[in-house]
């Protein structure tokens, strides 16, 4: 058994491996870290001598890269080599939805799971701590565990037959826009396992910047629910009060103000409570597709179509948004310019996937619009790829005034904060009248607004 970790490997240099093994790296000069990833494109814009180019887009994130990229952090894309010397390797890959097959739709899909551990079995050398960083279903380290004994059972030639592994669970808690901070200063770190040794040697990693009493450890089945559920209970909070949104514009009630009169209820705490066009990110709807699968699975259909109520009301709230958009420009919009401002799915981040600006925008193409989108980081490949049905409706900018030009309508979908101060002198100049605002963000003044001549639309605003 290992007594102090040294060489840490991890495999999946996406959102979640890139930032978390940086940090390790920064804060733990004694130990040397090497992302593998099979995807050699990332692997080289990991290792770009430009930071701007980095596959992933932080606050603070190139500085932590600056600091220990060629120290102590390594990106690489052979797999293999680097799990023989590791002694502990994070599995930090991807477990998107199934898209075909039994559970299509709803469980993860393990098999990039499978094959990083089938990779794992083959290559690791003597006693290596096998740490599940992805977000997996409960139980998925009894398969993990199934394929590594397998190999070891399998393979007992004299040099190999020494290979042994623990399990352990430590699921990853950072929003993206806020990874580094989060990272830094985590509200907890979580670890599931058996091997109390394998239980302390990564402690001992996080104790090098995390306070004890932040270090919570449990069993293994525990620790991979706790991070479904924490994604759940956090989606069902923007269900919640989208849905709520929705009554204040007919009841000429606010939902900034409500949310801020429920917030103050110490039990209710005043977080997450800001409605907007739903719910985007890689995880909250696959993690609670994902659980309301496991509940079926286990016959509890009563508590999956309880949670199935959150993914329909975030698709209800986007709908509804295009629908309004439409209804307030006299019913039509085919022919109409508008403009969009925001792409990814939340401000600090070039991440667009499940972004709710992606199936807003796509309602408004299919009602025969054309759209001039600005977004501070989302490249235009990205956005390519997003719309590729909707070739030549659609034109990225990358000046604010110019995307407005000629538009009947600018739509605020992402909060950037650049969109606190615009110039509404300026647009309102650029813009085809009657010109309207709609605002899912909470992020204009309406009457500065409407005083330079817009006409407002703000979610949950029952006073526009
Ligand atoms: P990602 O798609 O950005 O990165 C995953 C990477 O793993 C990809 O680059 C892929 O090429 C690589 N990969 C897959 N199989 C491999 C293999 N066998 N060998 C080498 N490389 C392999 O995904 P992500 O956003 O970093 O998410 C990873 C996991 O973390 C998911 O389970 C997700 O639910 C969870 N998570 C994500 C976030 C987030 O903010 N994105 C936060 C917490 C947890
Ligand atoms: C979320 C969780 O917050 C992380 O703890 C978790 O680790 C991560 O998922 C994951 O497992 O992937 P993330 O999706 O990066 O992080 O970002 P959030 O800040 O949670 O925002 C998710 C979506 O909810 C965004 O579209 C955001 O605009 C929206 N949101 C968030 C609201 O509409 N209102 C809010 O009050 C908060």
């Amino acid at each position: 058994m290992n007594k102090k970790i040294k060489n840490i490997c991890c495999i999946g240099a996406g959102y979640v491996g890139g930032p978390t093994m940086a940090v390790i790296a920064d804060k733990c000069h004694d130990l040397n870290v090497v992302v593998v990833d099979m995807n050699q494109k990332r692997i080289d814009a990991w290792n770009s001598e430009d930071l701007k180019n980095l596959p992933i887009f932080e606050p603070g994130l190139s500085q932590v890269i600056k600091r220990c990229r060629g120290r102590n952090l390594h990106f690489r894309s052979d797999v293999e080599n680097n799990i023989s010397d590791a002694d502990m390797i994070f599995i930090s890959v991807n477990t998107p939805t199934k898209t075909k097959g039994l559970g299509a739709g709803q469980a993860s899909d393990l098999k990039w799971i499978e094959s990083c551990s089938r990779q794992i079995a083959e290559n690791a050398y003597g006693h290596t701590i096998v740490v599940e960083k992805s977000t997996l279903p409960v139980k998925t380290a009894q398969t993990i565990k199934s394929i590594l004994e397998a190999y070891t059972l399998k393979d007992n030639s004299d040099d190999k037959a020494s290979k042994s592994f623990s399990i352990l669970s430590n699921p990853e808690f950072l929003a993206e826009g806020t990874a580094i901070n989060d990272l830094i200063s985590p509200d907890r770190i979580l670890i599931g396992g058996e091997d109390e040794e394998a239980i302390s040697l990564l402690k001992e990693i996080y104790l090098n910047w995390v306070p004890e009493a932040k270090i919570l450890t449990t069993d293994i089945w525990s620790s991979e629910l706790s991070k479904l559920i924490a994604n759940a209970f956090l989606a069902q909070r923007i269900s919640s009060i989208n849905s709520i949104s929705a009554l204040c514009e007919v009841t000429e009630a606010n939902i900034e103000n409500v949310a801020k009169a429920i917030g103050m209820d110490s039990r209710i705490g005043e977080h997450f409570l800001n409605s907007g066009p739903g719910f985007g990110g890689s995880c909250f709807k696959k993690d609670i597709s994902n659980l309301i699968y496991i509940c079926n699975h286990y016959g509890l259909n009563e508590v999956a179509k309880y949670w199935e109520q959150v993914i329909e009301i975030n698709s209800w709230q986007q709908n509804r948004i295009s629908r309004i958009i439409v209804d307030k420009l006299f019913g039509t919009i085919s022919g109409k310019k508008l403009t969009i401002l925001g792409f990814s799915f939340k401000p600090n981040t070039n991440d667009t996937r499940e972004s709710p600006s992606i199936n807003i925008c796509q309602s408004l193409l299919e009602e025969g619009s054309s759209l001039n989108i600005y977004d501070p980081k989302v490249a235009n490949e990205q956005m390519e790829s997003d719309l590729k049905k909707y070739k030549n409706s659609w034109k990225k900018f990358d000046d604010l005034y110019e995307a407005a030009r000629g538009c009947d309508a600018i739509i605020i979908l992402t909060g950037w904060k650049e969109f606190n101060n615009l110039d509404y002198s300026k647009l309102f100049k650029v813009m085809r009248s009657p010109c309207w605002i709609f605002d899912t963000r909470d992020i204009i003044n309406a009457k500065i607004a409407e005083s330079f001549g817009f006409n407002i639309w703000k979610l949950g605003d029952g006073s526009c």
